[in-house]
């Protein structure tokens, strides 16, 4: 069994030899070798520059052996491709104008996904040539509500307190900015699998601040339509959503072949509750990468040992890797799962 192979069975929950490992965020600033060419090259020329990006991508395959790799880009091409500003400064990124007006959707631009996203789809069959069918390569995107986040705050809010607003004051408002959303993400992730990725991860980060109610009205159904639009390009979809323990068994009913669980549930604990559903991927937690080798290691051992099911599981972070993480630990995080029996 190769390492795409693996993937692809654990996200079927299939039979494996040992469970896949990835991390979130894994080409990024953690790693030296990024940070040479970043210190070249603004971070939004590296995710338009094909070259740059494919070469990214498979930094963190050639230090670790990582099952997959994930194509390096962000979330937020989409919004930009709407025809919204993005600059990505240290405090996170910063988007303008702020969609909180019908004036200011209705100048959103419905854009052409396979020319406006051409470079992507050009570095994924980059990527493609140079891992051949021996890794995986998963694309991804933003969902809906997480976008829409971006773009109603202008800012990463923790609190998300403008897009609260417009969930009370103006529905029909963000219904029809999610909609719009839905739409570009389901063409984004359809071109992206028809240039040779094996799976796509739909980033729904911030749903998790939502109420279960609100889950389901601004979340839920654009999730759902995403991936039943995808359904007949057969390819495992994953869905991340970040503090997702309260609204588990709705993420689940979404459709996802594979739920991605942050590191404040156990494993085991979300897998009875979906009844084994969906596969799973995590969850530990991304400052467990700041303790020694050995702590690692023990951390992966009881995390395999936890899950009675020994298929459907995906050794990945509760969220993305922090820039300051030590190469060691990430080391130390791969090989422990490499190891597994
Ligand atoms: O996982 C990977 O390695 C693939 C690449 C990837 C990036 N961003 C690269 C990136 C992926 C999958 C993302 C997803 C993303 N981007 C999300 C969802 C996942 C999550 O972490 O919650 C969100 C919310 C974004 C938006 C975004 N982009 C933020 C909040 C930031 C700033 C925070 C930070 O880490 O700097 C970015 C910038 C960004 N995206 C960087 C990278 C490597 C850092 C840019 C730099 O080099 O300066």
């Amino acid at each position: 069994m190769n390492c795409r192979e693996r993937f692809l069975a654990a996200c079927r929950q299939l039979p494996l030899d040992r469970p896949p490992v990835w991390i979130m965020r894994q080409a990024g600033r953690y790693l030296p070798e990024y940070r040479k060419i970043r210190s070249r090259h603004t971070f939004s020329q590296m995710c338009k520059t094909s070259e740059l990006a494919a070469e990214v991508t498979l930094q963190p395959i050639r230090r670790f052996g990582m099952d997959a790799a994930i194509l390096f880009s962000d979330i937020l091409v989409i919004s930009e491709a709407m025809g919204v500003s993005v600059e990505y400064e240290d405090g996170g990124p910063r988007l303008a104008p702020a969609i909180t007006t019908k004036a200011a959707l209705d100048k959103l631009k419905t854009p052409n996904v396979e020319k406006n996203m051409a470079s992507t789809f050009e570095a994924i069959r980059l990527v493609r040539r140079q891992l051949g069918n021996e890794r995986a390569l998963i694309g991804f995107a933003g969902a809906p509500y997480t976008l829409a986040s971006y773009m109603v705050e202008g800012v990463g809010n923790k609190d998300l307190a403008a897009i609260k607003r417009l969930q009370y004051k103006e529905p029909e408002l963000l219904s029809a900015l999610l909609e719009q959303l839905a739409q570009v993400v389901t063409e984004f992730l359809r071109l992206q699998v028809r240039s040779g990725v094996d799976a796509v991860q739909l980033f729904d980060t911030w749903a998790g601040n939502l109420s279960p109610s609100d889950y389901h009205r601004f979340a839920l159904p654009y999730s759902r339509s995403i991936i039943e639009a995808l359904e007949p390009e057969g390819i495992p979809i994953i869905l991340y959503i970040n503090g997702i323990s309260s609204i588990l068994e709705f993420a689940a009913s979404s459709g996802a072949t594979v739920i991605g669980i942050d590191w404040r549930l156990n494993l085991e604990s979300a897998y009875a509750r979906i009844d084994g559903s969906a596969a799973l991927q995590g969850n530990l937690d991304p400052l467990a990468l700041f303790a020694s080798p050995s702590q690692i290691k023990a951390e992966v051992h009881r995390m395999h040992r936890a899950l009675s099911v020994k298929t459907g599981h995906i050794f990945n972070l509760g969220h993305g890797i922090l820039p300051s993480t030590p190469l060691a630990g990430a080391a130390a995080f791969v090989r422990a799962v490499k190891e597994l029996a």
